[in-house]
């Protein structure tokens, strides 16, 4: 009986164990799971959401602080436009954290960084330009491309002496997308050198609309994997979303993903970014307690748990500070969904909101519980401890859990 540790993912010169952890903003894929994941010989990745929120806590700089100086004048306004992110400083804050994490990393694996397109910052294509370049300056292995079609994003860094050694994947949920992508690539010369199809039981954002159950991940691969073979393209296809076990990664490389990406089951990682009770709110979910809604700005489905503190909160929009969901005009439909809703209620000391939430702010404080849809199944995974807690499990035992686990097993931890 084959099991994950019988296969092998090529990428340019590296020979790796088939696991992929996925990106994890806002720093819930630290640096520490990282680094943890490349020392065991799989991929590991960063993200660059809210990077200079990131590198004030993990470098001691003061970007947010610095930022919100600069536009105080600005809070109380309802137009957000004149909110500008300085380049040369998100440079400093993604070499920061990118340096900060390679120059930590042991091992025969690889370490990337999930880069969203729909964090707009006011500037769409300026800003994911210097944050792809400030990546590759400082020696990132691979960049993901995530979170919108990324048309364009290879020819923004086309110019750059790294372009064709580092490793660029994407990820996209139909093999249209995939089309798409391609196509309007063609003139850079420069195929992915992966693809990552994520399906309709992801964590985070979604690459479907509302009725994203109807999709089905096995389905996606086979056509991605089918319409490559037609176009004589050999590009790894890493399938994403809902792959709990080892039997169940086994299960697409036998099928022919040359790696599997996964997150959820990280989540609760000692490694992990989450604060240590929200690991515990993680553990407790019951299928019942986990939606996917549209309450993002990005205006992509988020899959979250209910009990989300930042799920209905109307706190004031704080783009001075953070601003990473301001599009190209300078809007965010938080800003506008917070602003109808003041206006609505004037007398009020406290207004709520429904229909949209500030993701910077509460993605920041860990206040929107983003996850997979087999969160549910994570109390599985481990012990139940006397006090009622759950054990939080170390990286290396869910990673080798994943390689050498067979007959949709999952190992528990010591005590
Ligand atoms: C808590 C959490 C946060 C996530 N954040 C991001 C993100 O910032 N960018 C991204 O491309 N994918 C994000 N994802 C998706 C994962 O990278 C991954 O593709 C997917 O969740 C794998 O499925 P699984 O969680 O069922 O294993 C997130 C997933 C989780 C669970």
């Amino acid at each position: 009986m084959k099991r994950v540790d019988d296969f092998r993912l090529r990428l340019g010169k590296h020979e790796l164990v088939p696991i992929m952890v996925g990106g994890m903003g806002v720093d819930i894929s630290s640096a520490d799971l990282a680094v943890e994941v490349a020392r065991l010989g799989g991929v590991g990745h960063i993200s660059d959401a809210m990077i200079k929120t990131v590198s004030d806590r993990r470098y001691k700089t003061k970007f947010v602080k610095d930022k919100l100086a600069l536009y105080k004048y600005n809070v109380e306004n309802e137009d957000k436009s004149p909110v500008k992110f300085d380049l040369g400083k998100l440079a400093e804050a993604t070499r920061l954290h990118v340096e900060g994490s390679m120059s930590r990393k042991t091992g025969d694996g690889m370490i990337f960084i999930n880069c969203m397109e729909k964090l707009t910052m006011n500037a769409p294509k300026e800003t994911l330009k210097v944050r792809m370049e400030a990546a590759m300056d400082a020696g990132i292995e691979g960049i993901t491309l995530a979170a919108g079609l990324h048309l364009g994003s290879f020819a923004l860094i086309e110019a750059h002496p790294r372009f064709r050694d580092v490793q660029l994947g994407i990820i996209v949920s139909s093999v249209r997308a995939l089309q798409l992508f391609l196509k309007k690539n063609f003139r850079t010369g420069r195929l992915p050198d992966y693809i990552v199809v994520e399906g309709p039981l992801a964590g985070g954002h979604l690459g479907f609309g509302m009725d994203w159950a109807q999709y089905d991940l096995a389905t996606i691969v086979t056509e991605v994997i089918q319409y490559l073979k037609n176009e004589n393209l050999d590009i790894p296809v890493i399938p994403a979303g809902g792959i709990f076990t080892g039997s169940d990664a086994t299960a697409f490389l036998e099928a022919g993903a040359a790696a599997v990406q996964v997150a959820t089951r990280f989540t609760v990682a000692e490694e992990c970014g989450l604060p240590t009770a929200v690991k515990q709110e993680y553990f407790k979910a019951s299928e019942e307690d986990i939606e996917v809604n549209q309450i993002s700005p990005t205006g992509y489905p988020m899959r979250m748990i209910k009990g989300s503190p930042g799920i209905g909160s109307g706190i004031r929009p704080n783009c001075e500070a953070y601003g990473y969901l301001l599009d190209a005009n300078g809007k965010c439909s938080y800003v506008t969904a917070y602003n109808r809703e003041v206006a609505a209620h004037p007398e009020a000391r406290k207004i709520t909101v429904m229909d949209k939430t500030c993701l910077c702010t509460h993605m920041r404080n860990f206040d929107i519980w983003t996850c997979g849809h087999l969160t549910y199944r994570l109390k599985d995974t481990t012990r139940r401890l006397e006090d009622g807690s759950y054990q939080v499990l170390s990286a290396e035992h869910i990673f080798k859990d994943y390689q050498f686990s067979v007959e949709q097993k999952i190992a528990l931890p010591e005590l």
